[in-house]
């Protein structure tokens, strides 16, 4: 596969890894990536369409993957995705919670029902795709989880139901790195900041206009790439990692450190962004 890893190529091999979300975004870009790497991937979302398209550029550049429709805050559902999946492939030695969702909304007009459904979706979600697939699979023969947090660190005005969310995601992290350590399970989480994704295409313009502002705030005065997410989570899979449970690892280009005590001129010197597709 064409894809520019900075890993090594049969780093995966013979390895079964499933990405939740894999239709777009980060999940694409770690998708191809892990394919790249000699995994099996399996895509998991609720859009066949775009799961399919994914598994399509994966074979057209050599790799190999398959795909399952799940809502991931159905408990029965993610049952049925981890038992067919086994069923199908024999083993998981992988899985990315990378699906999620939100949107943005001053806290005062957020109702419960809005409140609950990105609570669901991001933290019960993760927790039963993490929970099935230990008792279905990682108890008996260990395995690596990796979450998908946000660049939280001050709190995250306009996406408290999100913000909150992704904490308890990551102390979840923390605590399951700790029950499972016995049954030789690691699990982390990335953070990504703001990350020209095909994610930030659901927002409405003016929002994508305060996102140019943005970067400006950001020491690096980028956004970050996909493919530098990928990557991340990649290592953390990685045996490179094998000694990393329970850790967040934020890509941010500094910006969660960053305040105003510091002025930041413009610039051009942050390292040049990482994009494993081009060619
Ligand atoms: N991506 C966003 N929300 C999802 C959900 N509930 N299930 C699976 N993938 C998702």
């Amino acid at each position: 596969m064409n894809y520019r890893s900075i890993f090594r190529a049969d780093l995966f091999a013979g390895q079964t890894i499933m990405v939740t979300g894999g239709g777009s975004g980060i999940g694409r870009a770690t998708a191809v990536e892990l394919a790249s790497l000699g995994a099996h991937v399996v895509l998991v979302g609720r859009t066949a369409e775009k799961l399919t398209a994914v598994a399509h550029e994966i074979s057209r550049l050599g790799g190999e993957a398959s795909t399952f429709t799940c809502n991931i805050r159905e408990e029965a559902q993610v049952q049925a995705l981890f038992a067919a999946v086994l069923a199908a492939h024999g083993a998981l030695h992988g899985l990315v919670n990378n699906a999620g969702g939100q949107f943005l909304s001053p806290a005062e007009f957020i109702s419960q029902k809005g409140f609950h459904a990105v609570v669901e979706t991001n933290l019960t979600g993760t927790f039963l795709m993490c929970r099935e697939a230990y008792s279905q699979y990682m108890r008996d023969h260990g395995g690596v989880i990796v979450n998908m947090l946000m660049e939280n660190w001050r709190g995250f005005p306009g996406m408290v139901h999100s913000a909150a969310a992704r904490a308890g995601i990551e102390n979840l992290t923390k605590t399951l790195a700790v029950e499972w350590a016995r049954s030789g399970v690691r699990i982390n989480a990335v953070a990504p900041g703001l990350i020209e994704s095909s994610g930030l295409d659901n927002y409405p313009d003016v929002a994508k206009q305060f996102i140019q502002n943005v970067v400006q705030d950001i020491p690096f005065k980028r956004m970050g790439t996909e493919s530098e997410t990928a990557a991340a989570i990649v290592f953390l899979l990685s045996p490179g990692a094998s000694y990393i449970s329970g850790e967040s690892i934020r890509i941010d280009g500094a910006s969660s450190l960053w305040r105003k005590t510091w002025e930041i001129e413009d610039h051009n010197n942050a390292p040049p962004p990482f994009n494993g597709f081009e060619p």
